[in-house]
Formats: structure tokens, C-alpha cells, sequence
């Protein structure tokens, strides 16, 4: 007789409109359908939208000694199980960079003792990094590389970039790219800093990166932020919520809270972007908080980010529900696509599937910084709507349900280099 399953989600109204039970064992789906007794806990769904968790493949966790007064890996991944992302990507310009196995493992590590989800670390791209050793160590994919410097990146130089993409390649390891071209000048403000680092300038310098990239290289940009930069793209590439919805006219001009790079864009630029939702591969938050403190600061000196990762499928969902898109696009973009291009196993809702779900009401709330988890404690969100979860599972647990948090379901996904080095 087959175990007892873990945890049943009963009545779920899943994509396409069935409505099924969702039978869960030892973290993945065991059977979906009617049916399913004597779980250890239950779960109804009556009434309420049941989807896969999100997988946010570029967020910032922070933490560390330095940084863990903008972010720690407890409260980064709480602020993404609350809106229903069940697998993050850290980005690896962390203080210390993670350029070498020791601060990786070192990093590893932190994650494990904080994450309320799963997690994956990406390695750093710099002249000294090792990269070879990263993989091993079991690095999910490589950058964001910064081929333009932003917050806590120094450009990498093109020969040195050429050198990576080739030992990268030969690993056969994933390399995301940020590309910006970054005029000299003062940046004093939002429209001046989006002048100097125009989406048309990031569109030329996608042009010239992909002249880099030979065949047969796993690789993806950052955050398009511009229809031209969209349409320039020879590869894989995401765009953020923020250059979808947000533009500078929406805020005091010298307000350096909504500083981040790319820049936030006209209104028309943001309007542009939409002409190829349907193209967008990926959409992924860029998560990347910053105290108040460092933001209400002079423009030119306050740090680039925007805190994100809470708010990214709350702030989709809530347009899937006005019509503006459908919610098989925004599932491609948040799930499909991510798992694909990193070669990890998605959730959803077949037998074997990760267990990771998360469940939703019918309408919107308004979003306030108030009700968030970032330790950033802000957004530039305040007022819009957003469909947040009730509950949300990972690893076959629940791990938030109405507000309350539980520890335990956090795996770190460990990139296809630590297998190879592991179990050989
Ligand atoms: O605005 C940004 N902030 N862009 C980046 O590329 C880095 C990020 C950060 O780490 O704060």
C-alpha cells in the first residue's frame, strides 16, 4: 500500500478551471485529481485560485555582516513566500563578492539557516573569480555579470568578459548579463539618470554583447528596461514589474527611492514595453532593498535597487484579473520559463512535480509597505493593487498560511556542476 500522503489541497481551482485535489508526498505531487485520504494536514481551496509558486530568478537577499540592516535571508524569502514566490535566485554582488568556494559555501550556508524558501546562488563573473570552482561548488548560474557598474557591480572589461564566456560555455553554465551604457554626467534625478543610461544606449550595448556570445552559450540578459532593448536581444533576457508599471513621471523627480538600473523610463518608454509582453521571456523582480534611510539621500549619492520580490506575482495577478494579460503569460513568465532556463524542476500540478503552490483570493488589496516583509520597509508600490496569497506551500509544506510563517521547507538548488562533481 502506497505512504500516506503529507498534505492534500483540496477543491483547488487550478489553471484551465478544473477544480482537483492535489495529493502531496515528500514534497512533490503524487496525484492530482479527486480523491486522496488520511493526509497528515489539509488544506481547502474552495473558493480561492490555486497556482504553482513563482521562481524569482533575480533577487538581492543581501544580508552578511555588512548588509543585513537592508535585508537578511529570513526576511527576504518571508517577504517572497508572501506573495507567492517559492524559489529565489541571489545575485552574487554581495559584500564580499562571491567570487571564490570559500565565501560561496560561506553563503550557502547563511541561506540554509534563514530561507523560508527555496533558493538558488548564482556565482560571480569578475577578472579573479574562480569559476570553475564555483560550479562545482554547486552555483545555480553565473552574474548578473556587470558589463555596465551599478550599486555593489564594477564593470567587468571586455577581454575579461570574452575569457569567462569561454571557460562558461565549456561548463555549460548559464551566464545573465547586465548590459547598460552609462554616459558620464551628474545624475541628480530621475529623468537626468535615465539620460544617462538610456534604454537606447542599453539597446546598442545588447547589440555589442551578443556579438560576444558564440553558439551554444547558455546565457540571458537582466532587466531589459526598453521595447529597443527587447527587440536587440539575441537570447533569453527578463524584464522587472517595476519597467512595466512604474515610470518617472509617477514620482517627485529628485526622489531617490525609485533610483535603480536600468532607470525607471518615461511613461511613454513604460507604454512601449507592453507592445512585447508577449515576447518576454522572463519576468523576475530584481529585488534589491536599500534602508529609507540610504534613499531619502541626496539623488546622486543614494544607491540603485528597488525592493520587489513580494509584490512582483501580486502586482501581475491583479492585471490578469483587469484582462490587461493572460494569466498563462504571466505563468510562462514566472514558471515555465525561469525553471527551463535554469534546468531545475518546476512545480505544477503533474505527478513528480516540486510541491510548491501557492493559493489566491478572488480580489485585489491595495499594496502598502505596512503589510510587507522586506526589511526595507518600503515600496514604490504604495496604493497600486495586488492579489497576495492566503497560503502558500514549498516542498510539499506550508509555509505561510494568513500571515503566519514556518520555517523548514527552504532547499538550497544546488546548479548542475556540484552533481557532476558529487556524484561521480
Ligand atoms: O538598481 C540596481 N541595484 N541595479 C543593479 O544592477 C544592482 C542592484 C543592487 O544590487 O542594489
Amino acid at each position: 500500500m502506497p505512504a500516506s500522503p503529507d498534505l492534500i489541497i483540496r477543491n483547488a481551482l487550478i489553471p484551465g478551471g478544473r477544480i482537483v485535489d492535489i495529493v502531496i508526498r515528500e514534497g512533490r505531487v503524487v496525484h492530482v485529481g479527486a480523491g486522496g485520504t488520511g493526509a497528515e494536514q489539509t488544506i481547502d481551496a474552495h473558493g480561492n485560485l490555486t497556482l504553482p509558486g513563482a521562481i524569482d530568478m533575480h533577487v538581492h537577499m543581501r544580508g552578511g555582516a555588512h548588509q543585513s540592516y537592508k535585508e537578511t535571508w529570513s526576511t527576504g524569502t518571508m517577504s517572497a513566500v508572501a506573495g507567492g514566490v517559492t524559489m529565489v535566485v541571489d545575485q552574487p554582488n554581495t559584500l564580499p563578492t562571491l567570487t571564490g568556494r570559500t565565501t560561496f559555501c560561506e553563503r550557502v550556508a547563511e541561506a540554509r539557516e534563514g530561507a523560508y524558501c527555496r533558493f538558488g546562488i548564482n556565482g560571480a563573473v569578475t577578472p579573479d573569480a574562480d569559476l570553475a570552482g564555483l560550479w562545482e561548488e554547486g552555483a545555480l548560474a553565473f552574474g548578473e555579470t556587470f558589463a555596465a557598474a551599478s550599486s555593489y557591480g564594477e564593470a567587468i572589461g571586455e577581454d575579461d568578459l570574452k575569457r569567462c564566456l569561454g571557460i562558461l560555455r565549456r561548463l555549460d553554465a548559464l551566464i545573465t548579463i547586465h548590459c547598460e551604457e552609462v554616459l558620464d554626467g551628474r545624475d541628480v534625478d530621475l529623468a537626468l539618470h535615465s539620460q544617462l543610461r538610456s534604454g537606447a544606449g542599453e539597446a546598442e550595448a545588447v547589440r555589442k554583447l551578443c556579438t560576444l556570445l558564440s553558439s551554444g552559450q547558455r546565457s540571458h540578459f537582466c532587466h531589459l528596461s526598453s521595447d529597443a532593448s527587447v527587440r536587440a536581444a539575441c537570447t533569453s533576457y527578463e524584464v522587472m514589474p517595476h519597467h512595466l508599471l512604474l515610470s518617472q513621471e509617477m514620482f517627485a523627480i529628485d526622489d531617490a527611492h525609485e533610483k535603480v538600473n536600468p532607470p525607471l523610463r518615461t511613461e511613454k518608454e513604460r507604454k512601449a514595453l507592453w507592445n512585447v509582453w508577449e515576447k518576454i521571456p522572463v519576468i523576475a523582480s530584481d529585488h534589491a532593498p536599500h534602508s529609507d534611510a540610504e534613499k531619502s539621500g541626496p539623488f546622486e549619492t543614494a544607491p540603485a535597487g528597488l525592493p520587489g520580490v513580494e509584490t512582483m506575482v501580486p502586482l501581475l495577478l491583479s492585471l490578469v484579473y483587469e484582462g490587461k494579460c493572460t494569466l498563462t503569460s504571466v505563468l510562462q513568465k514566472t514558471v515555465t520559463r525561469p525553471s527551463g532556463l535554469l534546468r531545475i524542476i518546476p512545480p505544477g500540478f503533474t505527478p513528480g512535480a516540486s510541491a510548491d503552490f501557492a493559493i489566491y483570493p478572488g480580489e485585489p488589496e491595495k499594496i502598502s509597505a505596512e503589510r510587507l516583509h522586506s526589511r526595507a520597509e518600503w515600496t514604490p508600490y504604495e496604493g497600486m493593487d495586488g492579489v497576495f496569497p492566503v497560503v502558500v506551500t514549498c516542498n510539499g509544506r506550508v509555509v505561510y498560511d494568513g500571515g503566519q510563517f514556518t520555517f523548514g521547507a527552504g532547499e538550497w538548488v544546488r546548479g548542475q556542476g556540484y552533481k557532476k562533481n558529487h556524484e561521480k
